[in-house]
């Protein structure tokens, strides 16, 4: 069944706790997305603040880091509480060790790539990768809208990670909402991440999230 991986960016922040409460039931993972200003032109989520939640919830946490050079920062996002930490491609010279180390936290690792990035960068990476991450917009902000051309690499994508011998998530980010889903989940995504569909929609989040299992 297909994961959803809530996105607390579109939440209000002023009361993390209680929007947690409203999706723990519903969700699959919850998703921080970690902005540096450098990146991305955004900033967002500290480790202090995803350790301040770890309590609230079992559900894994899925650590989107969207911050340059983001070997030194491994280990305190990995001791903040998550359980998925996701590196860009675009931010990682020697991604191999990269994946490795986060590995080596005991971690899942994960690999985002943009919109213009190609696929290539995961091909020579799969033995060290559990999630592979296609935006599906320009990471730093919620409530883009979902870029078409993202389709074909999630086909390509797919075909891609069944080369290796251990499961590796495919995930999709940006733009995701019940007219949206489909299509991924029809290219091959297995996890979802949503934030202006789940917390800014007409629905309650319980609703919104059942729209985009579809
Ligand atoms: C964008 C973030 C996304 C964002 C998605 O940089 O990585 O996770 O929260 O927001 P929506 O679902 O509103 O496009
Ligand atoms: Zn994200």
């Amino acid at each position: 069944m297909i994961k959803i991986s809530p996105s607390l960016l579109s939440a209000d922040f002023s009361n993390l706790s209680s929007e947690i409460e409203r999706i723990k039931d519903h969700a699959d993972y919850i998703h921080f997305d970690v902005m540096d200003g450098h990146f991305v032109p955004n900033l967002t989520i500290g480790p202090m603040i995803i350790q301040s939640v770890r309590g609230k919830t079992g559900l894994p946490f899925d650590v989107h880091l969207m911050i340059a050079n983001p070997d030194p920062y491994l280990k305190t996002y990995a001791d903040s509480g998550a359980d998925i930490l996701t590196v860009h491609a675009e931010t990682c010279p020697t991604l191999y060790r990269t994946l490795s180390s986060i590995r080596s936290l005991g971690k899942k690792a994960g690999l985002a790539l943009n919109p213009a990035t190609p696929l290539a960068f995961a091909e020579n990476v799969l033995e060290v990768l559990d999630l592979l991450l296609i935006m599906t917009v320009d990471p730093g902000f919620g409530a883009q809208s979902f870029i078409k051309s993202s389709l074909p690499k999630i086909q390509k994508a797919k075909e891609l990670i069944k080369k290796a011998d251990h499961l590796i998530e495919l995930e999709v980010d940006g733009g995701i909402h019940p007219e949206t889903a489909p299509l991924v989940k029809e290219a091959g995504a297995t996890v979802l991440v949503a934030g202006s569909a789940v917390f800014s929609s007409h629905d309650d989040p319980k609703t919104a999230i059942q729209k985009l299992r579809g």
